[in-house]
């Protein structure tokens, strides 16, 4: 595109040189590769070291230790996560950076007035188990991300939970590295395809929140390449991130900003990644150590306690290694501009206008329905079809569904936190006091109360639940009750336990004890635990589901869309059958902000389940769950059948699934492989629409990693020869038909 043009579209964040003539880097017959280098051949080294150091992009004065950034920089910040300055003289546009997780994110309101889709948290869109819905709510946050003038998203989130407390689960994909890899792979090719950059985040191993900047997760390799690594690798080969944010963590002892095995050896090495690594906000410990091991840009610096990048690096370039570093300088602004060009930033700059409300609530519902899980439907208690009169309790069902909240906090369409009553107030402790004081629970509207009327010619009666016998009488008094259950999770911040906050356990079972028929609806960040299960009727598990969220859950409890999300994660009964009972480091005295000199680094082992996170650990263990990974009703029945496993190139399993109920719906089949010697894994899974009555045969392809194990000596992915068990069913617990197969040694490259 001409550089004139360019400038036209670039509106308010670009600005061109005027030259008549397209520069050469704008052929876009050209590789990015070719690209990058014509326009870097023209940079001069100061213009270089404004492209590797980022700003804050709101508050400039955040940490006391930098001053504040020059006045004309401060006057460009995109009141968001991140500003990069672009060099107008050769056009190089500005990077423009937003949070993404559950939309386009606001997190503290910079912008005032300014709202986005909310969209369902990753959580639940790995719920649905359609790479398809990923694409489609990556492609509605990438267009957002473009409709407000940024070009560069911080999405991507697949770290593995390996804690049902991680305050930040629902912004991943869950505990498999094949449903969270292709899920999160696919949201990024969504969102890249409206030619924005994508993060992929945060690399690695950032599975709690608890002391994150102070811990190191600690593994072997193996275990390491065939968990958490694998749900990166997967992501980053189907989604093509042009970015990679390292987290806070240390890994094995070294911060994964200045990890050499994370991001020399493994990611730009064995996985050969041509794109930039990114720091998180504040995960940057060091000039030359960070820079050596692979850092190519420092994000925020304001967030680090020195300006590594800035000066302290001009003083390096200087110095005894000043060689060494400027030549990782010009592989540094090379990733960063090579992602620029591949990713349409500099031929299709973002152009700001509304943001399509319906359009991209309809994503945002379709995702919500395919994602929500009924995991318990008695005497098929739902869809609710003949109640006359219907009780509407707690969860602040009048309001909205509840949201997650930190950087990843969407101001949703219809909500503004100056409305008080759009806002839950802060999440308290259990002793009464504020989690986090300057936070408040946001709601996504519309409320669920309304939906529910939309629904249906009962009766609707609300009762807020904050007296628990008359919410009690409200139920006992109704054909049925619907009782809304929340759990508030946020970035920086684990949950305690996986019970319900404050007394939502005393309301349902009450409300429970009043009229068996109760249907609880759970807003929650993360798996909780249900002791009043055996009293209700029916569960549907609805994480945050956004703006759309409350059609959605109306929709599904009225029957008119077949719930046919499933369990990314396991439930477990009690905290007593995870790896870690405890959460590492909880009882440490947290220095203030991460700026602060501290010695509070402490270890969290995570070679105590290794590779086998999750629903694995619970078959090693013998454990058996509250509810399988995997789970999931229908309001028909599925039969699965005829499982048949291919060796070859492509490897493939097929299986026949049948709808033998009453009702069209959609099955999630499940093939579960068995190396020798080794636990059962996800090696696919197909979402299948039916009509009753209907069958049909799948056929999908194995990725063959997994059924390998990762040969550190050798560095390569091997394929023992033996007799592989695969095993079909609805859960991780399921086992509707197997079949055993013998297959020959393969290795395949890291
Ligand atoms: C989070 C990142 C986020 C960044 C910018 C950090 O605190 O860990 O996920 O992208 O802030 O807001």
């Amino acid at each position: 595109m001409p550089l004139k043009r360019l400038s036209l579209c670039a509106a308010a964040f670009l600005s061109v040189a005027a030259t008549a003539q397209p520069a050469p880097w704008m052929n876009t017959a050209l590789t990015p590769d070719r690209r990058a280098d014509l326009v870097q051949a023209e940079m001069t080294r100061d213009e270089k070291l404004v492209l590797i150091r980022g700003y804050y992009g709101d508050d400039a004065t955040i940490n006391p230790n930098h001053p504040p950034p020059p006045e004309d920089i401060r006057k460009a910040l995109p009141r968001a996560a991140g500003y990069i300055p672009g060099i107008a003289r050769l056009g190089i546009p500005a990077q423009l950076e937003t949070d993404a997780s559950l939309g386009v994110s606001n997190q503290r309101h910079m912008r005032p007035g300014d709202t986005a889709t909310a969209l369902p948290a990753t959580l639940l869109t790995a719920s649905s188990w359609n790479p398809e819905i990923a694409y489609q709510v990556g492609a509605v946050v990438g267009q957002e991300t473009r409709d407000k003038g940024f070009n560069v998203l911080l999405n991507g989130g697949v770290d593995l939970a390996r804690d049902p407390r991680n305050g930040r689960n629902f912004e991943y994909a869950g505990e498999d590295p094949l449903l969270a890899g292709s899920i999160v792979g696919e949201a990024i090719r969504g969102a890249q395809d409206k030619h924005i950059i994508s993060t992929v985040k945060h690399y690695a191993l950032n599975d709690q929140e608890t002391g994150r900047d102070w811990l190191s997760a600690n593994i072997g390799e193996q275990a390491m390449r065939e968990s958490d690594l694998l749900a990166f690798q997967i992501a980053i080969e189907k989604g093509n991130p042009g970015a990679v944010m390292c987290a806070y963590n240390r890994v094995n002892g070294t911060y994964s900003c200045e990890n050499d095995f994370l991001l020399d050896k493994v990611l730009k090495g064995d996985w050969a990644y041509p794109g930039y690594v990114m720091s998180d906000w504040g995960g940057v410990h060091s000039t030359a150590k960070s820079m050596l091991a692979g850092l190519d840009q420092e994000s925020a610096y304001q967030f680090d306690r020195e300006d590594y990048f800035g000066p302290a690096l001009q003083q390096a370039l200087a110095g005894p290694d000043g060689a060494v570093l400027e030549t990782r300088l010009n592989g540094m602004v090379h990733r960063i501009l090579r992602s620029m060009f591949a990713h349409g930033l500099f031929d299709d700059p973002p152009a700001p206008k509304p943001v399509d409300v319906s359009a991209h609530g309809a994503v945002a519902q379709r995702a919500a329905e395919e994602g929500i899980v009924l995991l318990k439907n008695a005497r098929n208690l739902l869809p609710l079809s003949k109640a006359r009169r219907i009780a509407v309790i707690g969860g602040r069902a009048d309001v909205g569904v509840l949201s997650g909240g930190g950087s990843a906090q969407v101001m949703p369409i219809g909500n503004d936190p100056s409305q008080e009553f759009l806002t839950g107030g802060p999440a308290r402790n259990a002793d009464g006091t504020p989690r986090i004081p300057h936070e408040k629970m946001i709601y996504d509207p519309p409320s669920p109360l309304a939906a529910i009327k939309a629904e249906t010619r009962a009766r609707v009666i609300f009762d807020d639940g904050s007296d628990i016998a008359h919410a009690a009488a409200t139920a006992k008094h109704a054909d049925v009750a619907v009782v809304f259950a929340q759990q508030w999770q946020r970035e920086g911040v684990d949950a305690p336990d996986i019970a319900l906050p404050g007394d939502q356990d005393a309301l349902i079972a009450a409300v429970a004890a009043a009229n068996p028929r109760i249907v609880v609806v759970l807003e929650t960040g993360n798996p909780v635990t249900m002791p009043w299960l055996s009293k209700v009727g029916a569960v549907l598990e609805a994480w945050y589901p956004g703006n759309r969220g409350a059609a959605a859950i109306a929709r599904i409890l009225f029957g008119k869309v077949d719930p046919s999300g499933r369990l990314p994660i396991t439930f477990p009964q009690s905290v007593d059958q995870l790896p870690r009972p405890e959460i590492p480091g909880k009882d440490l005295r947290q220095p203030d902000n991460r700026w602060t000199p501290t010695e509070t680094l402490f270890d969290v082992d995570y070679s105590i389940e290794g590779a086998d996170v999750g629903y694995k650990w619970f078959a090693k263990k013998n454990l058996t769950p509250l509810f399988p990974f995997g789970y999931g009703l229908s309001y028909t029945t599925f039969r699965f059948a005829k499982l048949e496993a291919a060796p070859g190139a492509p490897f493939t399993v097929s299986f026949e699934v049948k709808n033998t109920g009453k009702r069209a719906g959609k099955a999630v089949g499940q093939v579960y492989a068995t190396p020798p010697g080794a636990s059962a894994r996800l090696v696919a899974f197909a979402k299948v629409e039916l009509k009753p009555g209907e069958s049909r045969t799948v056929t999908a392809s194995v990725d063959p990693r997994l059924l390998a194990s990762f040969d550190t000596a050798a560095r390569l992915w091997r394929v023992a020869a033996g007799d592989y068990g695969f095993r079909l069913g609805n859960s991780s617990a399921d086992s509707a038909a197997t079949a055993t197969v013998r297959i020959e040694e393969t290795t395949i490259k890291p």
